[in-house]
């Protein structure tokens, strides 16, 4: 299976631990999108050869069981070590303090998005290159009585509200053609899967006419961000990670577009002027051209941390 490559993993650990100069005898770390467990390795690995720490405490978070089952099997490797604890929680990064409510970390990860497993191989239609059931939800469990899914957008949501969220999330500039095919297509028969809708949007609506970028690219984005309502769970995560953060404690961000990259700005810089703590960083921390050519997903990422002041 095709592992996750983590994104930044390095900078975060240089900004968050190396350059840290407090003294402590346990290390408490939350990873708020475990995926596969990539970042969590880097900095257990590091933090082992720093020889700083008597024990480390991992904390990790993620929506989708899959993805915690399959990332557990890549950090098996440290079962046997005594300081080391690790606790992967399935749940939503908003309820932090609900999920993990007695302690206080040292460091708390966001890598917001999918994780290449999610894309590629979920069966969740994430993607517009698979032929796969419209679900787009990161939680694996069944849907709840109202809870929305991708299918429940394209095939009900009214032509107004489609093309609202293209726009919103996407800034997609054929947002009302697009959303005017969907329901043009759907009102003759249901649209059930990522390759149908792939397809309706790039040949009928682009007349099969082949781009660098996949057409439906904007739109999938847009409806993947209204299923899981993904901004408003950064803002409520944010705060929630404030909240469980120790005094000198680190929140380090990465965002892959610039909707979630603005909520991030903002809510730091509100802390800042309230005097509960610091920007690590006032200009984005970007990857490496060999970090990009190593790992093209990460070309857009976008690093924010952010240090709690000490009362
Ligand atoms: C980019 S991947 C993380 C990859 C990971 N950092 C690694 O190195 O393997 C994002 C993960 O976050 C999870 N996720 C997305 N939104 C979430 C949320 N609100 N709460 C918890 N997990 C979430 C996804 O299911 C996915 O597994």
């Amino acid at each position: 299976m095709i592992r996750h490559i983590p994104v930044l993993a390095k900078e975060i650990y240089e900004q968050t631990v190396i350059s840290h100069k407090d003294k402590f005898d346990n290390y408490y770390h939350l990873d708020c999108n475990f995926g596969d467990g990539g970042h969590i390795e880097y900095f257990i690995d590091n933090l082992l050869h720093l020889d700083k720490y008597k024990k480390i405490f991992v904390y990790a978070l993620d929506l989708d069981e899959e993805a915690i089952t399959r990332g557990k099997n890549f950090l098996k490797k440290y079962d046997n070590n005594e300081n080391i604890f690790i606790n992967i929680i399935q749940g939503n990064f908003a309820d932090i303090g609900e999920l993990i409510p007695n302690i206080k970390f040292n460091s708390i990860i966001f890598d917001l998005g999918l994780s290449t497993y999610q894309l590629s191989g979920s069966g969740r239609g994430f993607s517009f290159k698979y032929d796969e059931k419209l679900d787009m939800r990161f939680s694996t469990l069944e849907p709840k009585e109202g809870e929305l899914t991708a299918y429940d957008i394209v095939n009900f949501w009214s032509l107004e509200n489609i093309c609202l969220i293209l726009r919103q999330y996407a800034d997609e500039k054929s947002a009302w053609r697009i959303a005017n095919k969907i329901v043009e297509v759907r009102d003759i028969k249901k649209i059930e899967t990522s390759g149908q809708l792939a397809d309706i949007i790039q040949d009928q609506v682009f007349g099969g006419k082949k781009n660098k970028i996949h057409p439906a690219t904007k739109t999938f984005q847009a409806i993947r961000i209204a299923v899981n309502a993904e901004l408003q769970v950064l803002d409520q995560g944010l705060k929630s990670a404030f909240e469980s953060l120790k005094e000198n404690g680190f929140i380090s961000v990465i965002s892959y577009h610039s909707l979630e990259d603005i909520i991030v700005k903002q809510y730091f810089k509100k802390l800042e002027k309230e005097g509960l703590g610091s920007r690590v960083n006032k200009k984005i921390i970007i990857p490496t051209l060999d970090e990009i050519k190593q790992n093209p997903k990460s070309r857009s990422a976008k690093l924010r941390i952010f240090k709690k002041k000490k009362k």
